[in-house]
């Protein structure tokens, strides 16, 4: 949730949405968001910013420009679905932060960068991954998505 609000707050962004699978986690950072609401800037968390819940491999990514994926504890079978999953659905050139490498050829890592976390006595790497290019189809597919985007409406 931290995250979620800190980009909504320190940038230009036109929407920041955090996606959680478990549903007291989630609670929890709602709760924290509510209680925030009234004390910094009530109207842009309104308009900005989204805490859901559910499973992220049920969300449609393709408006998506930047990802940060809190993956540490993901199996190693989930992650080669997300890195599957981003690599179809994002738009060429966004950035994909993770905890944990991301392999798949529409994923190249772009550097890493060491950062102190909430957690843990020493700063923890973080990967960074640009969405590279893609086939013909999926390229139609998300010249239609970013139309959309542009129009304020989800793809279907
Ligand atoms: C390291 S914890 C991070 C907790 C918290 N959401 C945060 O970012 O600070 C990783 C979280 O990923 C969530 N998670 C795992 N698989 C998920 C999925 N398919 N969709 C959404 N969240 C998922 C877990 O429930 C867990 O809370």
């Amino acid at each position: 949730m931290k995250a979620v609000l800190q980009v909504a707050l320190l940038h230009r962004v036109r929407s920041s949405r955090g996606i959680e699978l478990i549903r007291h986690r989630h609670a929890v950072a709602s709760a924290a968001l509510d209680s925030l609401r009234d004390k910094a800037a009530p109207s842009l968390i309104e308009s900005h910013i989204s805490l859901e819940e559910g499973n992220f491999f049920h969300v449609d990514l393709s408006c998506s420009t930047i990802i940060y994926v809190n993956s540490l504890a993901l199996a190693n079978e989930t992650l080669l679905r997300l890195a599957e999953k981003l690599s179809n659905e994002l738009p060429r050139g966004a950035l994909v932060a993770t905890l944990k490498a991301l392999e798949s050829p529409g994923l190249a890592h772009e550097s890493s960068v060491y950062l102190q976390m909430t957690f843990g006595s020493v700063p923890t790497r973080v990967l960074l991954y640009i969405r590279t290019g893609r086939s013909r189809a999926t390229l139609l597919r998300k010249l239609k998505a970013r139309a959309l985007c542009s129009l304020g409406r989800a793809p279907a």
